[in-house]
């Protein structure tokens, strides 16, 4: 049986800091605030003219670096994001040459919003086991500071812009064990930027291309859906919470991810927590989480690990991994 083994990971942060204490000078915020209702303590955000694919490029380059892998041998590019370089080509196809990787190969973007890299790695998982691919660089990249509307206090806080990447590669052995996708539309306006070219921006009635969310609704249901998500995950391949070494939230709000942690009965010491350094970078936040606790030794080969994610559309996914 082929499964897809990662086989190394990659992250990459812009160099531009900002603080909570830089955001008290932009909107009626306060640090406290930001501290005690989301963790966050800094985020990053992109220079002027660096894009999505640019932090995908340094992120993946990283991760090819760490697998060893000639870019040639790469069959898949597949990049999770909703804050692509351009409407087409893919942001995808637009990196592809940079990172090496061969012509011919699959390139694509998957637009699950924070569940996108949950749902590019399903994505490429299948691909691999299918034979439709022998490896596949899964990555996950937004610059959501291009998205935000920087006056509005209940947004502009909780996000920051970054990339991570895993390579995945057709083994033999145990790797990714199951990947758990879903999404229900019908709360589509919780969280939204309500801004489209199909739409048109004479529809919109002066709404602008901006992040708009009713924070504390996406709350309740992110908790709710979670806890089933990671029950599923659990059942579906027959193991107990107390397998599980390492838990790589999406990281939105260190309270969401308490929760989550609190319902697997698995203490605070075994999740991965870069919401802090980092905000909520979307479809980037679990593999730059992933590659941060690779690199710095928690996470070692033959842990079980538990990805999960919730986000705009609603969408949500998990992803039980033995790294
Ligand atoms: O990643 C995709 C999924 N996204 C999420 O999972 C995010 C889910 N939501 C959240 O993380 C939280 O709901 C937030 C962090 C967005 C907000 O926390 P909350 O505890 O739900 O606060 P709230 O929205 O109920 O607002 C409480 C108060 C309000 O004031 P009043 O009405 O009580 O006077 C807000 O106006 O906090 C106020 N507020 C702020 N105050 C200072 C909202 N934003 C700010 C701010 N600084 N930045």
């Amino acid at each position: 049986m082929i499964r897809s083994r990662i086989v190394g990971t990659g992250s990459y942060l812009p160099e531009r800091v900002m603080t909570n204490a830089d955001l008290e000078k932009l909107v009626d915020t306060s640090d406290t605030w930001i501290r005690e209702r989301t963790g966050i303590r800094e985020r990053r955000i992109a220079a002027p003219g660096q894009t999505t694919g640019d932090l995908a490029v340094e992120a993946g380059l990283r991760a090819i670096e760490a697998a060893g892998v000639d870019p040639q041998e790469i069959d898949m590019l597949i990049i999770g994001t909703s804050t692509p370089d351009a409407v087409f080509p893919s942001t995808a196809c637009l990196i592809q040459q940079r990172l090496g990787i061969r012509p011919g190969a699959i390139a694509m973007d998957v637009a699950a919003a924070c569940t996108g890299f949950i749902y590019a790695l399903g994505v490429a998982d299948r691909f691999i086991r299918t034979g439709g691919a022998r490896r596949a660089l899964v990555i996950g990249a937004e610059t959501f500071s291009r998205i935000l509307n920087w006056e509005d206090r209940t947004t502009c806080v909780l996000f920051g812009d970054g990339a991570g990447a895993v390579l995945l590669e057709a083994s033999d052995s145990e790797g990714v064990i199951s990947t758990h996708l879903h999404s229900d539309g019908i709360n589509a306006d919780l969280l939204h930027v309500p801004w489209g070219v199909s739409q048109g921006y004479d529809q919109l009635q002066g709404a602008a291309g901006t992040v708009h969310m009713r924070g504390n609704e996406v709350f309740k249901v992110a908790v709710r859906t979670l806890g089933r998500v990671v029950d599923e995950t659990l059942e579906a391949n027959g193991l107990s919470r107390a397998d599980i070494d390492w838990v790589v939230p999406h990281q939105a709000n260190i309270r969401i991810i308490s929760a989550t942690a609190r319902s697997l009965d698995v203490p605070l010491e075994r999740v991965v927590l870069t919401v802090d350094k980092h905000g909520n970078t979307s479809a980037a936040s679990i593999p730059l989480a992933l590659d941060t606790a690779v690199r710095d030794g928690r996470i070692q080969r033959g842990n079980l690990l538990l990805l999960e994610a919730f986000g705009a559309g609603f969408t949500w996914g998990s992803a039980l991994v033995r790294y």
